[in-house]
């Protein structure tokens, strides 16, 4: 496995190897990272995993600093799941100064999480867009776990041509149903116990929406009041379209349940999707 650091030496290295496959993250991996790879590899002869926390999708009062950083660990496990190149730039390699041109997603970066986070999606189609140009994958493995990033990113790469296939891998969870998220980190033991009830109450309003319910405000807001009953404060309880993130009309038969809230001073995301006839 090649440990690069310099877009030069990514380039060299790559041109030996074109027929590549993308897994880019922030590192601090977890299972879920290479649930990712395991679905990457069987793809190209190449398996490519970024590893670069990018400030431009930080908010100024966000964890930027305290997140978790972790290359010789990360190393390790990306050796062991069988990764042939892992590109670990230093911010310069990203952002030249100055860092001047970005990519601005359309409307759907304003919405739920980009409504918390402005700039947020800002920073995450600048940073994967660099990152495709650089390492020019024919695939890309992207988490549900952050569903709205994985709708920005599809829409960019139809919206700027790019000749990628985004492949969305479903979220992996801790046996009692956590969305496995580096983030998990920070939880306290007490907060550990109680972070389940997340994706409990999504798999009640789940449940509720299959069942039939149409009066998407009132399964929104049982969740919110649970969650702020057992001290979460959430951001946004929100049940969607999984085309747009739209609101749905009546009949609407894909819909997604999005959640943002905080624990103590861990803020955790997780969805879940919902058919119905
Ligand atoms: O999902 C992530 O870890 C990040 O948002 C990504 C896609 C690596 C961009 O920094």
């Amino acid at each position: 496995m090649d440990i690069i650091h310099s877009v030069t030496d990514l380039r060299e290295r790559l041109q030996r190897e074109p027929n590549n496959v993308f897994v880019p993250t922030m590192g601090n991996l977890h299972r879920g990272h290479i649930e990712l790879i395991n679905i990457a590899k069987p793809r190209a002869a190449c398996t490519v995993v970024s590893i670069f926390v990018n400030r431009l999708q930080f908010g100024p009062r966000e964890d930027f600093d305290k997140y978790p950083r972790t290359l010789t660990a990360d190393c390790e496990k990306l050796r062991a799941a069988g990764v042939d190149v892992v590109f670990a730039p230093d911010e310069g390699e990203i952002y030249p100064e100055p860092q001047t041109y970005t990519v601005e997603p359309p409307d759907i970066q304003h919405m739920l999480d980009g409504a918390v986070r402005p700039g947020h999606f800002r920073g995450v189609a600048t940073v994967v867009l660099k990152l495709f140009n650089m390492v020019r994958p024919h695939s890309a493995i992207f988490g549900k776990k952050d569903y709205q990033q994985c709708l920005v990113l599809n829409n960019m790469v139809r919206q700027l041509a790019l000749p990628i296939d985004i492949i969305l891998a479903e979220t992996v969870r801790a046996q009692d149903g956590l969305a496995l998220s580096s983030r998990n980190s920070y939880l306290t033991p007490e907060e550990r116990k109680e972070a389940p009830r997340l994706y409990a109450m999504l798999c009640k309003a789940r449940d509720e929406l299959s069942a039939g319910a149409h009066d998407y405000q009132r399964v929104e807001l049982d969740v919110m009041a649970d969650l702020a009953h057992h001290g979460w404060k959430p951001d946004y309880i929100a049940v969607r379209r999984q085309a747009d993130l739209l609101p749905p009309e009546n009949g609407e038969g894909k819909l997604v349940v999005l959640a943002a809230a905080r624990l103590g001073r861990t803020r955790l995301i997780d969805n879940i999707e919902v058919e119905r006839e």
